[in-house]
């Protein structure tokens, strides 16, 4: 099991949700971030020194797979968010101990999916 972490520019919410559903990736969770990558949040065409951190509006997108459905939860997010342009996010992938459904105490695969 999995944990995929996805950092996306808002606008493309709309298009990540649609790509995960063409997959048949329906369960996430998501929530507002603020973050910055390599620009530090400002854009590249700035040339001076950064001093300081922008922190630009994000979303988070965290969804809990199986292993067979690691790379086509990739691939459905990076449809959705790829715009080519720098800021488009970051999908980070780490394992997943447990998960339990609170209501039937299932656990692990049969939890997930
Ligand atoms: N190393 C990191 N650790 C934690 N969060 C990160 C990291 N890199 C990026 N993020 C998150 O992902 C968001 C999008 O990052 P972004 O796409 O700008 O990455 P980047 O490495 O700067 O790539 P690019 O040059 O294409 O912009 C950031 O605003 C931040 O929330
Ligand atoms: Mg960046």
């Amino acid at each position: 099991m999995k944990l995929i972490i996805a950092m996306i520019q808002p606008f493309k919410l709309e298009d990540v949700k649609k790509a995960l559903f063409d997959a048949k990736i329906i369960k996430m969770s998501v929530s507002s971030a603020l973050g910055c990558g390599q620009q530090a949040g400002y854009k590249e065409e700035y040339r001076g020194a950064a001093t300081e951190i922008n922190l630009l509006k994000k979303l988070r997108i965290e969804i809990a797979v199986n292993d067979e459905f690691v790379q086509p939860t990739i691939d459905a997010i990076i449809k959705g968010a790829k715009t080519g342009n720098i800021g488009d996010g970051k999908i980070f992938v780490t394992n997943l101990e447990e998960c339990i459904r609170i209501r039937t105490g299932a656990k692990g695969k049969s939890a997930i999916g």
